[in-house]
């Protein structure tokens, strides 16, 4: 489906929260990078499990629970073929977080000797920052961060010589939550592997807003979450190679993860089961499987090439509000990502005076607080874009920024 600003509107409707309005005035919702709205489908998809298929997993022998059963399973390989994975390479964590922390706990047993430095990029959210620094602290690990150069890309001559044989760990960010910038994670992949490192990619701003395949990225793990993808909250991914998630000790450890227990010891379940204990987010599945049809039935191109119109059309807008200061690496190197500042105005201030003519943006430092310190910044006023956002809703959200430019004048 080619996406037009009338196609997008009809799509719209399949989103009950847009019949809602902010003090009379149409929400206009621009916050997607950190959590995007649900269509019918998906709440319905979610409200029919736990009205006709609800139990337990694998555990009853009743049709009830082998339904459900059927169905969580069903999810995994709905979410695996999204990204061209196998079912059993699919994880089901809370969300890209814990998918993140549990690989920081469960991938030091594979580690081969002499290896002891984590990569990272300057633009990483917390999530794929503070986890690492807790397993360097814990053993003793050295990181380091491959610089974002003034144009807000990444300075892969920076890569190429911080990815050394010393690498045991390099995890880089698929696109950056604060600034928007799509990073070429094949090719720090690529440095990656010639370093014999694990390779793990945060994509959890880039596996909802473009094609991704693991297969061709070429990656040993790959993390994201269902909520900034149209799905629910708790659920998400952990990606990882068949043959390495078998060599892995689990995380996490109790019901439905074990093969036989006694009193002294135990032995694991197949994969991914392996890695998934407890009982688990089972409905969320079901949701997070719709959200995956709903995105495949319109295509990751269609919404990419969207997003890139959106953002073309709103950084041509904002230029012309004199006192922008942005953060952006332009439309051809971004994902739908807009970060700002306007001149004299706390991001704060600007957020939540955009909130009252209906206008959802975020405002601080996006749990990105080392990039804002890099930046010399606070923080940054961000707007976010998705399948859903209208040409109106820019237009809406640029007039309603230059009317706050204006009473910060007088
Ligand atoms: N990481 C999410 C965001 O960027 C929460 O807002």
């Amino acid at each position: 489906m080619n996406l037009t600003n009338e196609k997008v509107k009809e799509l719209k409707k399949d989103f009950p929260i847009f019949r809602n309005k902010v003090h009379g005035k149409p929400l206009v919702f621009l916050d997607n990078a950190a959590s995007t709205q649900k269509p019918r489908q998906v709440i319905d998809a979610i409200s029919d499990f736990y009205s006709s298929s609800y139990a337990n997993i694998h555990r009853g022998v009743y049709p009830l629970s082998e339904r459900a059963t059927e169905k969580y399973e069903l999810a995994h390989d709905a979410v695996g073929g999204f990204i061209n994975a196998g079912k059993q390479e699919i994880i089901f964590t809370k969300g890209a977080t814990e998918s993140l922390n549990l690989l920081s706990y469960a991938l030091p047993s594979i580690i081969p000797p002499g290896k002891d430095e984590i990569v990272l990029t300057e633009m990483e959210h917390h999530s794929n920052l503070v986890p690492w620094q807790q397993l360097a602290k814990r053993n003793k690990m050295k990181l380091k961060f491959i610089s974002v150069k003034k144009d807000f890309t990444l300075d892969y001559a920076d890569a190429e010589k911080k990815i050394t044989d010393k690498a045991a760990i390099v995890s880089v960010s698929h696109t950056s939550n604060a600034l928007g910038t799509v990073n070429d994670v094949k090719r720090l992949v690529r440095l990656g592997i010639k370093a014999g490192a694990f390779t793990i990619v945060d994509a959890a701003q880039g596996v909802p807003h473009q094609p991704v395949d693991v297969k061709s990225l070429g990656c040993d793990f790959l993390a994201f979450s269902a909520h900034k993808m149209l799905g629910p909250s708790g659920i998400g991914v952990l990606y990882g190679r068949k043959e390495l998630l078998e060599k892995m000790e689990p995380f996490n450890f109790g019901g439905d993860m074990i093969r036989k227990v006694s009193y002294d010891d135990a032995s694991w379940n197949e994969l991914p089961m392996k890695f998934e204990a407890g009982t688990p987010h089972i409905a969320g599945a079901a949701g997070f499987a719709e959200s995956v049809n709903y995105l495949n039935r319109i295509g990751m191109e269609n919404i990419s090439r969207w997003e890139n119109e959106l953002l073309k059309q709103a950084l041509e807008s904002i230029a012309g509000i004199k006192g922008i200061m942005l953060y952006s690496p332009g439309p051809k190197h971004s994902s739908g990502i807009l970060s700002f500042n306007l001149n004299h105005v706390h991001a704060h201030d600007v957020a939540s005076l955009l909130g009252d003519d209906g206008v959802c943006i975020r405002g601080g430092h996006h749990c990105a607080m080392p990039l804002m310190e890099k930046l010399g910044i606070s923080g940054t006023s961000r707007a976010s874009f998705y399948l859903y956002n209208t040409v109106e809703d820019i237009n809406i959200f640029i007039e309603s920024l230059k009317n706050i430019k204006k009473m910060f004048s007088r």
